[in-house]
């Protein structure tokens, strides 16, 4: 079954091509970054009016580029939330409309189950059962996955999510917009240990995270490390992102190892834009060592926003019957174990 996935629910623009026999065919992403960085964040109407000017284009550009006529398509799959309403509306009216117009089936797909699920776009993909951390820029949340819409939430954030933390942070240290790669890369001078910033509900029990203290201890730090003029010195500012970045993965890999412990998995995955994180994946990595567990993730371009994860997950619920009727669907919030199960991946 041959699948093309719409992903418009932020800042990038993702179109692809799944083919269930053949697997991924060509993708292509269009990043915003430029059209939001002076604003310090995601402007929704700029991004809608963005999606609007690059969803055909792309959707062209990957056509040509697997050299497939819009004819050969058997379903259109496009994000239809959680996400900016406005900016899912472009990706779904135009993925709806197409499939209305090719006689084929359409199906809305969840954002965060498109996250879960990049990671069976590589080599060796996980088989289920596993647990899954989920860490966007929206979202931090750990799951017990069963299959394919059979999910138990197990904790999440009780305020900011793991990349909204990195972004805050970010825009405290004055780097651009979205701060989760600058931050990354600051710290890689940094000593981690200059600054003890807290671990927040590490130690009561449980699987949910905190991290707005985190964010106000970050902004103390910084505050104190000014000069007369108002400006971090660059060595205090290495350290700051070294620390906050230690704290971070600290937090959520003490929760991971919770979550395996408690489960008895053996299978952790790590989705959405901070699991391209590279002290995350090495701490994990080695929790799950010790664990005799495996660590699974993404490729970098496939943690962050991406039309192949929405092609994917698309497919995988295409090919077993499931589809929408003709509604144009786009939805704000949507918590995904609302989703309908499915048996097994193909
Ligand atoms: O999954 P994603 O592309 O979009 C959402 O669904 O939100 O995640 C974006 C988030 C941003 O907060 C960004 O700063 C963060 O992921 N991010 C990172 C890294 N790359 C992206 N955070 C930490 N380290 C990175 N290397
Ligand atoms: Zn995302």
């Amino acid at each position: 079954m041959l699948v093309l996935g719409i992903e418009t629910s932020c800042d990038e623009t993702g179109i692809a091509l799944y083919d269930t026999e053949r697997g991924l065919l060509a993708e292509a992403l269009h990043s915003q970054i430029a059209v939001h960085r002076e604003y310090g964040g995601v402007v929704p109407e700029l991004a809608s009016r963005d999606h609007i000017r690059k969803t055909l284009p792309l959707v062209e550009d990957v056509l040509q580029r697997a050299a497939v006529d819009k004819s050969q398509l058997d379903a259109v799959a496009y994000t239809s939330g959680p996400g900016l309403v406005g900016a899912l509306m472009v990706g779904a009216a135009i993925g709806r409309a197409m499939a209305y117009a090719l006689n084929i089936p359409a199906l809305g797909v969840h954002h965060m189950e498109g996250h879960l699920l990049a990671p069976m776009l590589e080599d060796n993909p996980p088989a289920f059962p596993f647990i899954a951390l989920l860490v966007s820029g929206g979202h931090t949340q750990l799951v017990d996955v069963e299959g394919i819409g059979r999910y138990t939430l197990l904790g999440e954030s009780v305020d900011d999510a793991a990349g909204e933390a990195f972004d805050k942070a970010a825009k405290m240290l004055e780097l651009p917009y979205p701060g989760g790669p600058h931050i990354a890369k600051l710290a890689e001078g940094g000593n981690p240990e200059r600054f003890d910033f807290p671990r927040p509900m590490v130690r009561q029990g449980g699987l949910n995270f905190s991290f707005s203290g985190l964010k106000t201890a970050v902004l103390n730090a910084v505050n104190s490390c000014k000069d007369a003029d108002g400006v971090v010195a660059p060595n205090d500012a290495v350290d700051i992102a070294a620390s906050f970045q230690a704290a971070v993965v600290d937090t959520l890999m003490l929760k991971c190892r919770r979550a395996l412990k408690e489960s008895g998995r053996k299978q952790l995955i790590i989705a959405g834009g901070v699991s391209a994180n590279t002290a995350l994946r090495e701490s994990l990595e080695a929790m799950v060592a010790k664990l005799h567990s495996k660590l699974y993730y993404a490729r970098p371009a496939f943690c962050t926003d991406n039309g192949a994860m929405i092609a994917f997950a698309g497919a995988q619920r295409l090919a077993a019957g499931q589809c929408d009727d003709l509604t144009i669907s786009a939805k704000a919030r949507w918590p995904m174990d609302q989703l309908p199960p499915i048996a097994e991946v193909n």
